[in-house]
């Protein structure tokens, strides 16, 4: 497992247990409000747009890659974008993410199709393409693509949009369990066949982002939501042939670590209530971690940044582990503190020899 191969981006062989120079660095939202070039294009454009328009997500993808020289490229998308696919009318307001009718009765989810990644969904391909080729002269950064995770996504889609309490979605859950289980499971053939396509198109690594996953307790987790991570989980390493590492981040996730390692993802991310020694210590050396920098920390003063950023190398090392935020970028996070954390990370030897002087 700890064969050098060059050839490999840097957050691929992290994924594989490598022994690396310095541990890989990306973030989630990395793209986005915070920065001036996104905004300028946001004026002219709406956000759907910018996700389906291939020369637009193109761009806004690259930019932060341009910018910062993270590790990795993350494609331009929604998480929402599989749901508009199944029937869903779906638009973006001031307050986010929005559909005009919610998924509440039987006949709602019957009404809903499962798409076919190419022919409902193919810009996204398209986009995963193009970016890989934009990438051909720098095989050291990895291409990833994602997906919401059913409860995630049927959060949404009971809802209709964003919510406090998710009162829809839990009165479901006592309610009517059986109807809400038809909807997770046509929402995991769903993502299962798009993250399939998106690998097949030149994603390298895959992240499923399962943001709400943490309203439910153990017990909950293990009865809507772990079985769905596994369908997807193992149909993806039966599928493809070299298998694309699978990241699954579920936010407010405390609680859930071993059972999330139960359906062997090959990466778990980390949300920043668990540290990174704490999740080792419960999930064995071997797990690679993701994570875990309190996205807050990037709006400090530049001195108490790098000082946590330094902290959290440290602990997470040069193996098993990738170096991220804990939850997404925040638009009112200036762009020279993500430029200090990305340069920070990528001198790392620096800082071992400077420390140990
Ligand atoms: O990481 C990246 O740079 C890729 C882009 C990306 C976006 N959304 C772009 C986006 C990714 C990976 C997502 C995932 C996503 N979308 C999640 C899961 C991750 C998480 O943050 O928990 C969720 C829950 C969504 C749904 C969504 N989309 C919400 C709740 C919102 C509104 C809240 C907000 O941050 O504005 C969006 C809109 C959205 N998605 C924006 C971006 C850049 C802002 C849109 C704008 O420009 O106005």
């Amino acid at each position: 497992m700890e064969t050098q191969s060059t050839e490999q981006p840097l957050l691929v062989r992290a994924c594989r247990h490598e022994v690396l120079e310095r541990p890989p660095i990306w973030f989630m939202r990395q793209a986005g409000r915070y920065m001036p070039e996104y905004r300028a294009l946001r004026e002219k454009h709406s956000f759907l747009d910018c996700c389906k328009n291939i020369d637009l997500a193109t761009e806004i993808s690259l930019q932060p890659y341009k910018a910062f020289g993270m590790d990795a490229v993350i494609m331009f998308c929604d998480i929402l974008i599989p749901p508009e696919a199944m029937g869903m009318k779906l638009g973006f307001g001031d307050k986010g993410p929005y559909f005009e009718s919610a998924i509440r009765t039987q006949a709602d989810v019957d009404a809903l199709s499962i798409p076919d990644p190419m022919d409902d969904m193919g810009f996204v391909m398209n986009l995963l393409s193009g970016l890989r080729r934009e990438l051909t002269n720098d095989p050291e950064t990895a291409l990833i693509g994602f997906a919401g995770c059913p409860w995630t996504l049927a959060s949404y889609m009971i809802e209709g949009g964003v919510s406090k309490n998710f009162a829809h979605l839990r009165c479901m859950m006592y309610d009517n369990p059986a109807l809400l289980h038809q909807l997770l499971d046509k929402l995991t053939q769903t993502v299962t066949a798009y993250l399939k396509a998106q690998i097949e198109a030149g994603a390298q690594v895959v992240q499923l982002f399962d943001t709400w996953g943490g309203i439910l307790d153990l017990a909950g987790y293990r009865e809507f939501i772990q079985p769905y991570h596994q369908k997807i989980i193992r149909s993806l390493k039966e599928t493809s042939q070299e298998q694309a590492p699978v990241v699954l981040y579920v936010n407010g996730s405390a609680h859930l670590l071993e059972a999330m390692a139960e359906v062997q993802p090959d990466v778990i991310s980390v949300d920043w209530l668990t540290t990174i020694p704490e999740a080792r210590k419960r999930l064995g050396s071997e797990m690679v971690l993701q994570g875990n920098l309190d996205p807050i920390a990037l709006l400090t003063r530049p001195e108490v940044l790098e000082a946590m950023v330094r902290d959290l190398i440290t602990q997470g090392g040069n193996q098993n582990y990738i170096f991220n935020v804990g939850h997404g970028l925040i638009p009112s996070t200036p762009v020279e503190h993500v430029r200090l954390a990305v340069d920070t990370v990528k001198s790392w030897n620096k800082h071992l020899a400077t420390s140990a002087v």
